[in-house]
C-alpha cells in the first residue's frame, strides 16, 4: 500500500461520503483525511480522520495542508444548482472562492500533486446541443452554478497552463446512489424516486414528463473519478473537464424502470422552478474524449441501476 495522503473537501456530500469510503479502500483509513464545514453522522467518517474545514477559510484550509501533507486533493465543497439559485451571492462565492483556494494552495505549497474538482453539465446552457452533447462547443450556463462551473473549468485550465498545477476533472451527469442523499440539485428526484417506490409506492416529480437527463450511477461515478486521478498526466489531454455520461432518461423512464420491480409503482409530475434549470442542460451526452483519452467506460443502464438501487434499500425499509 501506498503512502500517499489524500485530503477530501466536503466530504460529507452525496459523492464525498462515498468517495471518501472508496479512497480508504485504497490508500488505508488513516491515509484519507475527510473534512467538511461539519461532520456527518455517517459511520464512514469514524474509520478515519475528519477536520473541520470551511473552504473559505484560506488559513485553516493551509494549516491542514502543512500539517497532513496530501498529494492529492479531491475539491468537492460547493453548492449545487437549485440551491444556488436561492443564494446566488454564496453560490458564486463558496463555488469560486473555494477552487482559488484549493488551486493557490496547490500552486505555492509543493505539497499537493493534484487536484480534482468537480464540474457538471451544468456548465452548458440552452445554446448547447442538447443531444450528443460535444466535448467542445457552444457553452452559455443561465444559473449561477452552471456559470460557476464554467468559469471554474477555465480557471483550472489556466492553473494547468500557466503554473504547471495538476488539475483533472469531470462534468458529471445527475449522481444516483443508496449510500448518501443528494442535497440541493435539479438531478436529485432520480434519487427520491427509489425511496418512494419502496415507502409510498408513488413520486410526486418536480420536473415534467419529458425531461431527458443525463444520469451516471454512483459506482461508475466512482470509478471515472478514481481513473481519471489514477490516469498518467500526460493521458489527461483535457484540462477544463471531461464530458462523462452513463445513462440518460426522463422521469417516465425511470418510473417505468421501476414499475418491472414494484409493479404497483405510480408516478405524477409538479413541475417547479427547477424545471427551467434543467431545460437549459444536455439530454444526452458525448463523452468519446473521455472514452479516448483514458479509457472511460460505464457498467450501467438503467435497469441495472434500478435492480441495484432497489435490492440495496431495501433493507432499509423492511
Ligand atoms: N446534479 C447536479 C445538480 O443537479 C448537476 O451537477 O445540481
Amino acid at each position: 500500500m501506498t503512502k500517499e495522503t489524500v485530503l477530501v473537501i466536503g466530504s460529507c456530500g452525496q459523492l464525498g461520503t462515498e468517495l471518501v469510503e472508496a479512497l480508504r479502500g485504497i490508500y488505508g483509513d488513516a491515509q484519507v483525511v475527510a473534512s467538511d464545514i461539519r461532520k456527518s453522522d455517517n459511520p464512514v467518517f469514524e474509520a478515519g480522520p475528519f477536520e473541520e474545514l470551511d473552504v473559505l477559510d484560506e488559513a485553516k484550509l493551509k494549516s491542514l495542508i502543512e500539517r497532513y501533507k496530501p498529494s492529492q486533493v479531491y475539491h468537492l465543497a460547493a453548492l449545487l444548482s437549485a440551491t444556488a439559485e436561492k443564494n446566488p451571492d454564496f453560490g458564486w462565492k463558496l463555488n469560486m472562492e473555494g477552487l482559488f483556494h484549493v488551486l493557490n494552495a496547490a500552486r505555492d505549497m509543493g505539497i499537493i500533486k493534484k487536484v480534482y474538482w468537480p464540474s457538471s453539465i451544468a456548465a452548458f446552457g440552452p445554446n448547447t446541443s442538447r443531444f450528443d452533447t460535444p466535448q467542445f462547443g457552444a457553452m452559455d450556463p443561465t444559473t449561477i452554478y452552471g456559470i460557476s462551473k464554467l468559469s471554474g473549468e477555465l480557471y483550472a485550465q489556466y492553473y494547468f497552463n500557466r503554473w504547471g498545477v495538476d488539475t483533472r476533472s469531470l462534468r458529471y451527469p445527475g449522481l444516483i446512489g443508496y449510500k448518501s442523499a443528494p442535497g440541493g440539485g435539479t438531478t436529485d428526484y432520480a434519487v427520491s424516486i427509489y425511496h418512494d417506490a419502496l415507502t409510498t409506492g408513488h413520486h410526486e416529480c418536480f420536473l415534467g414528463e419529458g425531461t431527458i437527463l443525463p444520469m451516471l450511477y454512483m459506482p461508475d461515478a466512482l470509478k471515472a473519478t478514481l481513473d481519471i486521478m489514477h490516469a498518467p498526466a500526460d493521458q489527461i489531454k483535457i484540462r477544463s473537464s471531461y464530458n462523462l455520461a452513463g445513462m440518460s432518461f426522463g422521469p417516465e423512464e425511470i418510473a417505468a424502470s421501476i414499475a418491472k420491480q414494484v409493479p404497483d409503482f405510480s408516478i405524477s409530475d409538479h413541475p417547479d422552478y427547477r424545471q427551467a434549470i434543467a431545460n437549459s442542460w444536455p439530454a444526452v451526452i458525448d463523452d468519446s474524449r473521455a472514452r479516448e483519452d483514458w479509457g472511460w467506460k460505464p457498467d450501467y443502464d438503467l435497469d441495472r441501476m434500478t435492480q441495484d438501487m432497489l435490492e440495496n434499500l431495501k433493507p432499509l425499509y423492511s
